[in-house]
């Protein structure tokens, strides 16, 4: 089946990880498993149009970032389409216009690579189906992960709703490396509508890349048993969602925050992204958790950012303590309220 033009749109959510993924081998192969919550409101929503053309040598697109041709975000876009080319042989054959926004502030120090990475290949996932109508749902949103993957890790992650896992897990036997799947049981009702406001710390480029940071788990001291503890951490987090106690989970999480900022500082070279208002944050809610009772716990990413976790029966008081004690730490006050939610969607 052949198609000469027409277009797509997606958007796709951003996801935070509860176990991390921090280390990684060859074709983006995850050293553990991970799990996440998908977001609600953090999205990336992009168009992609396409147009057959004669030259089919090369990859051949333009780049609108918000409306406006963006330069910049070219290269990456033109290495996740030579990574990618292999599994969707009819990428040359096509002129593409790829058309993105986020729904969050530009330069908010969200990484945008996970939504986007994900958005672009559900984009690229419609095109196949057009041409090979005859494939299945299942197959259609794993290879659309597996493809994200290689754009970037975790936005393999950004494909499926609510609690995704990716990376091989004993205790999973649907998990695996090549793509993101959702979580297999039932999640007990404290995580239903699960809140995530994240507090903007820092907003400028962090000084070392994620793809830096990656590389130098090669070699580390404590990666061995730091890969472990991921999948021991994994199994423990499998018995939460179901059992439903928050305060084993908020362990697990912030162990797991804090472990991957550990990994960074015991690395060569060793590096520090948390910032001292970072600090402050997290001091703040173990003070307020431990006044109140209330289940509010932190996890961070690679970034100064602080994501705040809580069920959805405490979000009135736990949105006043951000406002009165928090947003002081925030650059600019700026902090964004986001929830658990659905995953990808066609537009
Ligand atoms: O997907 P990458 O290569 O940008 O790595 C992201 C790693 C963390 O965000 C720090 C952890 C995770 O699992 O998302």
């Amino acid at each position: 089946s052949t198609i000469d033009n027409g277009s797509f749109e997606w958007s796709a959510p951003s996801n935070i990880a509860l176990v991390k993924y921090w280390g990684k081998k060859d074709n983006q192969i995850p050293a553990n498993p991970s799990v996440s919550f998908t977001l609600n409101n953090c999205k990336t929503i992009t168009k992609v149009a396409f147009l057959k053309k004669e030259n089919q040598g090369t990859f051949s697109f333009d780049l609108l970032f918000e409306g406006k041709p963006k330069e910049d975000f070219k290269p990456k876009i033109q290495k996740f389409l030579e990574r990618v080319a292999v599994y969707l042989p009819f990428l040359k054959d096509y002129h593409f216009t790829i058309d993105t926004q986020n729904t969050f502030p530009h330069s908010s120090g969200i990484a945008s690579s996970a939504s986007g990475m994900a958005a672009l290949a559900m984009n690229f996932m419609s095109l196949e189906k057009e041409l090979n109508p005859e494939m299945t749902e299942d197959y259609f949103y794993q290879k659309a992960s597996f493809l994200a993957r290689l754009g970037s890790g975790s936005a393999c992650r950004s494909v499926k709703g609510n609690v995704v896992v990716w990376g091989n897990q004993k205790n999973i036997p649907v998990s695996t490396d090549l793509f993101g799947v959702e979580f297999p049981h039932t999640i007990h009702e404290n995580f239903k509508n699960y809140q995530d406001t994240i507090l903007l710390v820092d907003k400028g480029e962090k000084q070392v890349s994620s793809t830096v940071g990656h590389d130098l788990m090669h070699n580390h001291p404590y990666a061995e048993r730091r890969f472990a503890q991921a999948h021991e951490n994994l199994d423990q987090l499998i018995s939460i969602f179901e059992n439903g106690n928050i305060e084993e989970f908020i362990k697990v999480v912030e162990s797991e925050a804090l472990t991957l900022h550990a990994m960074m500082m015991t690395s060569m070279p060793y590096y520090i992204l948390m910032k001292p208002n970072t600090l402050q944050i997290i001091n703040a809610i173990w003070k307020f958790r431990s006044e109140t009772q209330i289940p509010v716990c932190f996890t961070l990413d690679a970034g100064a950012n602080v994501h705040v976790l809580y069920p959805e029966n405490v979000k009135e008081k736990v949105l006043q303590f951000i406002q009165t004690e928090l947003v002081a730490f925030c650059q600019n006050s700026q902090y964004i309220c986001d929830e658990i939610g659905n995953g990808a969607i066609a537009l």
